[in-house]
């Protein structure tokens, strides 16, 4: 049986000003009703699985719970940590819990925040890369590419292997432009989805392997952790002291055991406000708007408006988003960059 593990400690600081520190995007309805993160325990309904690990910070303990419990997740176990030490780590704690209670464990690891619009074509995905987990492969999930988006991994399938799958020939994590255009060319590349399907124990001989340090580090983290009802406290001083890296860097590139199954889903990384304008309805305009908005000739707009009405007039390709404190206008070919506004907000007070 899978066991889901869902990563929600993330930042989310390109969705500025909607997300913020305290509240960051998983925890938000940003593409229906419900949240991110309760888009994903959704998603895990027609799948066979035992109770979820959600992995998060340790200030966004409630917002957690909370959404679980909406969503009737009595039984899920929730790990806090003190500070990020993005994936690796994180992955690295719920493999070792994991494992505390069945040393087969298969681990179907999720981020919080994807958008997925085909959810049967997921769960097929899921049950296809089965078979390899269980004879020891790091599967991924391959989207394929259409434009050289440099926030992705890539991946270069080589043999077939099993029945639905490929060995990884190469993995790259967030080439430059330039590689991300030339990976494109070759047709032979996919996105890494950012999901991952393996069992505990084959992940963490890979990262053994590769970051010693880091296992130990978890393995202290956990061995100190307190537990009280719902929720696991790593020992905050342990799991300072672990090095920092994702899952991509520190082991996708590295492992020789990786292998990708195909993902058609109509996936997406709501990683940026251009990136929600991509999967939102628009008018004839190529507008997508949110709340009270008067436009005049205006085109390819994304507007949010919480608290007042925003008008446009002769405008195209902006993206506006007014909160109660904030108000955020750029150019939608730039709104990677938020990230900038919001390093200085932290630097400057
Ligand atoms: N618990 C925990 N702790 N979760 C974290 C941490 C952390 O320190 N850092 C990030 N996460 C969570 C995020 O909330 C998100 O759900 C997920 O882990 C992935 O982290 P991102 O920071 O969003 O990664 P990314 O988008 O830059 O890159 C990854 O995803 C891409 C696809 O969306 C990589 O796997 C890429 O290769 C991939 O293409
Ligand atoms: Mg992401």
């Amino acid at each position: 049986m899978l066991t889901p593990v869902i990563m929600a400690g993330g930042s989310g600081s390109r969705l500025w000003p909607l997300s913020r520190q305290l509240h960051p995007k998983q925890f938000l309805p940003l593409t229906g009703k419900l949240t991110m993160l309760q888009e994903t325990l959704q998603r895990l309904a027609a799948l066979e699985h035992s109770a979820p690990l959600l992995i998060g910070n340790e200030e966004h303990r409630f917002l957690i719970a909370e959404q679980l419990r909406q969503q009737g997740f009595h039984d899920a176990r929730i790990m806090l940590e003190p500070e990020g030490r993005n994936t690796a780590p994180a992955i690295a704690l719920a493999a070792l819990q994991a494992m505390a209670e069945e040393p087969e464990a298969l681990l179907l690891v999720l981020a919080a925040d994807h958008l997925i619009q085909d959810v049967h074509a997921f769960h097929s995905s899921v049950i296809q890369a089965q078979a390899l987990a269980k004879q020891g492969h790091l599967v991924t999930f391959g989207v394929v590419p259409t434009h050289p988006e440099t926030g992705y991994g890539y991946i270069q399938r080589g043999e077939t292997q099993g029945d639905y799958g490929y060995r990884v020939h190469r993995f790259v994590e967030k080439p430059d432009r330039d590689t991300a255009v030339s990976y494109l060319a070759t047709g032979d590349y996919y996105w890494n989805s950012g999901m991952f399907l393996f069992q505990a124990k084959s992940y963490l001989e890979e990262l053994e392997r590769f970051q010693p340090a880091m296992v130990e580090a978890c393995r202290a983290a956990l061995a100190g952790a307190n537990q009280d009802l719902d929720f696991i406290r790593l020992d905050a001083e342990a799991f300072k002291a672990c090095p920092e890296d994702s899952i991509d860097y520190a082991v996708m590139e590295r492992t020789e055991r990786a292998s990708v199954v195909p993902l058609d889903a109509g996936w997406s990384d709501i990683g940026s406000w251009s990136a929600l304008w991509e999967v939102s309805k628009r008018d004839e305009q190529g507008n997508a708007c949110h709340g009270d908005v008067l436009m005049e000739d205006s085109s390819d707009l994304f507007i949010h408006a919480d608290h007042r009405l925003v008008a446009t007039i002769g405008v195209e390709n902006l993206v506006v988003v007014e909160t109660k404190d904030a108000v955020l206008v750029a150019h939608k070919g730039r709104v990677q960059e938020v990230k900038r506004i919001v390093e200085r907000l932290k630097s400057e007070g």
